[in-house]
């Protein structure tokens, strides 16, 4: 009989992991309380709790004039406009990543130029970005990865000299700082995910920190249909004038849901930034475990997920069938996003939309190479739930066990996997 659970064994772990989102008496008054008060919508945006949650949100991250919305897809597209990018403008994206950064800027008529990433760190490679630029580059989005910082020194150092917009996707890195400064204050916007398995949620939803009161007055007349608003994203100015706008508000029931989650957030920030550490020391004693190099100009790390590699020599297999074995003892585990130029739903001919039609030099995605990134979402990243944090000592133990278990096993899995391979 194997030891491991994928070929029959018994799992590491019986009991799941503890859900997500959490939630007790708190979020219940709040919604509660908005429905009581006949203001469930975001119009006249923005409404009571959502310009709290603007509030509160910017002083979460040090910073910024920040904008709700409803997700952190249209965040991006909305920076892109506000900054007057659009069509053929070219908006250097890294290459990992879920595919709402690519797709954000095409949404704004820009073409996203996807770029290697480091392959110590897993986000946006300065070098690659400079090898990158042409007289169209207008802007960079730089993607804070599961737990990881992009170089921000080196990007704002670049933007500069090249009077470029920077826009931080931030989807994972609520809490998480650089050198002191948080995470979507640098760039001239940082975008927010409020989606449900984003770590501050409200179901669904998005924040945009803009650097100027009037990138943020531009950012709210965006997403209310264009009527024009005050400077910092205040309430609407009937003495402005119109932008090309749709509706993207955010309803009050969802901030008032993420207003409680900023209550939440402190302390368990702090759990997983002890949590983490714990699994930093017990993972890199497992052979052929990568952990991420850790900038020490990191200085807040934030836990969308927990990220590490694997060599798949050591493991003689790659990420994926290590994860489903993983997911077999009971541990959630995943083996991460498709690389941006392996993305098919770009090409032209599959997503019929206008940039990939009117700009197919970009999407030639078979006559592109991008090493880091390939082998990263190809062979060696795996991604760790958060769950596993919240356990505890016990949650980080038993996710390290299951590991050291595979490691252990790793030629019978690995002749397993052949075989399944070679009857497929
Ligand atoms: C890196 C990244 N960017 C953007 C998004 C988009 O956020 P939303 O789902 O709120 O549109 C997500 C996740 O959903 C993400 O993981």
């Amino acid at each position: 009989m194997s030891e491991l659970a994928l070929l029959g064994g018994s799992p590491t772990r019986t009991e799941p992991y503890p859900e997500w989102p959490v939630w007790d008496q708190r979020d219940i008054d709040a919604v509660t309380e908005v429905v009581k008060s006949g203001r469930w919508g975001g119009y006249p945006f923005p409404g009571p709790k959502t310009e709290l949650l603007a509030k509160k949100f910017s002083e979460l991250q040090g910073g910024g004039y920040a904008v709700p919305m409803i997700n952190g897809t249209v965040t991006m597209e909305v920076a892109c406009r506000a900054a007057g990018i659009g069509w053929g403008d070219e908006v250097i994206v890294p290459a990992y990543t879920f595919q709402a950064t690519a797709a954000a800027p095409m949404a704004a008529g820009a073409i996203p130029v996807i770029v290697d990433v480091d392959p110590l760190t897993y986000c946006l490679d300065p070098k690659a970005v400079e090898k990158a630029l042409t007289p169209k580059t207008r802007a960079i989005i730089v993607v804070h990865l599961g737990h990881q910082m992009t170089d921000m020194d080196a990007i704002l150092a670049i933007a500069e000299k090249h009077d470029l917009i920077v826009i931080e996707d931030c989807a994972h890195a609520h809490g998480a700082k650089w050198r002191g400064r948080g995470a979507g204050t640098m760039g001239h916007f940082g975008s927010f995910s409020l989606q449900s398995s984003k770590i501050l949620t409200s179901g669904e939803g998005g924040i945009l920190l803009c650097r100027t009161p009037e990138l943020a007055a531009k950012a709210a007349s965006i997403i209310d249909c264009g009527r024009p608003h005050a400077l910092g994203g205040g309430p609407e100015d009937y003495s402005g004038e119109y932008l090309m706008g749709s509706n993207y508000r955010l309803s009050e029931l969802q901030a008032a849901l993420a207003l409680v989650g900023i209550e939440r957030f402190p302390a368990q920030a702090k759990m997983r930034e002890e949590m983490a550490a714990y699994m930093d020391e017990s993972l890199s004693e497992v052979p052929g475990v990568r952990v991420l190099k850790r900038d020490p100009r990191h200085t807040a790390r934030s836990f969308y997920r927990y990220v590490f590699a694997i060599d798949p020599q050591q493991f003689g297999v790659e990420h994926d069938v290590l994860c489903a074995a993983m997911r077999a003892e009971g541990v959630d585990c995943w083996e991460g996003y498709e690389a941006m130029h392996h993305y098919t739903l770009f090409q032209p001919q599959k997503s019929r939309l206008a940039v990939p039609n009117a700009f197919p030099e970009y999407f030639q995605f078979d006559q592109m190479s991008l090493p880091a990134a390939e082998r990263a979402c190809q062979h060696e990243a795996v991604w760790l739930d958060e769950a596993i944090f919240r356990l505890g000592q016990k949650g980080v133990d038993d996710a390290v066990k299951a590991i050291s278990k595979i490691q252990q096993n790793a030629k019978e899995l690995a002749e397993a996997a052949k075989k399944f391979r070679e009857n497929e």
